[in-house]
């Protein structure tokens, strides 16, 4: 496969249960990016094995990400899906990598300080692949010589410390790496949750009213849509200024996504209308989207010939580029050629 466009990298934890924060903040522009980007689209399972839960299902909800993919409009013939643990490339540079980075940078990571806290307080020990995360990450981004990474805010970090590792590695060894940028979508980035609008919507959150997930049952996603919090305030019309109204601002920011419409647009046609209309209108949008978007996962799910032919022609492929790049590394740190 010739790339010629940019290249983009996305990726998934199949950690389960998606939802439409994972839907807005990433898989929604996956399909338009098609046409810019040459894209690799990948699911990291070997990311999701260093939260370890009992019962993780991890081979059922790898393909159960893939299907998403795939109902999001991702197209197996115009870009690369594969599964990270497929493609042995990455564990190998992730561990080159790690010899140029550094202690100090890693513990400033923020996930990795908030997941430890969680960690403590639950008097677990703390597993070295929590710490080593954002290395394979920069391993899955810099193994395609990648241009664009599309994140949420709270991947942001991780980028620019790919961008680090990149650096250090060129300035001793001349431009090998290409430099990755973040792009970043400057609405529905970072959805929250529907009780509580400071915090991040989470699939792991105890309260599911909290969250909607992409396989809801239709007629629960109205209700926890009617629940959720506008703001304190309790004016009769949407209030313009949304800056400090966390509640509002997320389901405009929902609603903004999902009907693809521009937020200045979208609040034109609210102007004057009531909070309980406007929960009319998100919980509509949404619930036809969830439909429709689940008759086509459940179209691929019930497939799993084709999922597994999708991720292995993916493997191939992305063997193919990411051994271009790691022969290169091997050479240039002076370890001896394997032949055959
Ligand atoms: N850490 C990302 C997340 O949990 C998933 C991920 C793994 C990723 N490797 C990546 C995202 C490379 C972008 C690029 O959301």
């Amino acid at each position: 496969m010739l790339f010629l466009k940019p290249i983009l990298f996305s990726a998934v934890q199949p950690s389960g249960n998606l939802t439409i924060g994972n839907y807005i903040g990433t898989m929604r522009h996956w399909s338009i990016m098609q046409k810019k980007y040459d894209c690799l689209y990948c699911i990291a399972d070997l990311h999701a094995l260093t939260a370890q839960e009992k019962n993780m299902c991890l081979s059922k909800n790898t393909l159960d990400t893939l299907s998403f993919y795939l109902a999001c409009g991702v197209d197996p013939k115009k870009s690369i899906i594969f599964i990270q643990s497929h493609v042995y490339q990455h564990s190998q540079l992730s561990w080159i990598l790690n010899c140029f980075s550094q202690f100090s940078e890693l513990l400033r990571m923020t996930q990795f300080k908030v997941k430890r806290n969680v960690e403590k307080n639950h008097v677990k020990q703390t597993n070295l692949g929590l710490f080593n995360y954002p290395v394979l990450m920069a391993a899955d981004i810099l193994l395609y010589q990648t241009n664009f990474v599309p994140v949420g805010k709270d991947q942001k970090q991780h980028v620019e410390l790919t961008r680090n590792i990149a650096n250090r590695f060129n300035s001793i060894y001349g431009n090998i790496f290409k430099l990755p940028k973040p792009l970043i979508h400057q609405y529905g980035s970072k959805i929250m949750s529907l009780l509580e609008p400071q915090k991040k919507m989470s699939k792991s959150d105890t309260n599911k009213n909290n969250v909607i997930f992409l396989l809801d049952d239709i007629k629960s996603v109205s209700l926890k849509i009617k629940h959720a919090v506008t703001d304190s305030e309790r004016p009769s019309k949407i209030d313009y200024n949304i800056e400090n109204k966390p509640g509002i601002s997320n389901l405009l920011e929902i609603l903004s996504a999902i009907s693809n419409k521009d937020m200045n647009i979208l609040l034109k046609e609210l102007d004057g209308m009531m909070y309980r209309e406007l929960k009319n209108i998100v919980s509509d949008c949404l619930s036809k989207f969830l439909s429709k978007l689940q008759r086509s996962y459940y179209d691929y799910r019930n497939d799993e010939c084709y999922l597994k032919k999708v991720a292995h022609e993916g493997a191939m492929k992305a063997r193919l580029k990411s051994e271009e790049t790691l022969k290169i590394i091997h050479s240039t740190l002076g370890l001896v050629p394997y032949f055959k």
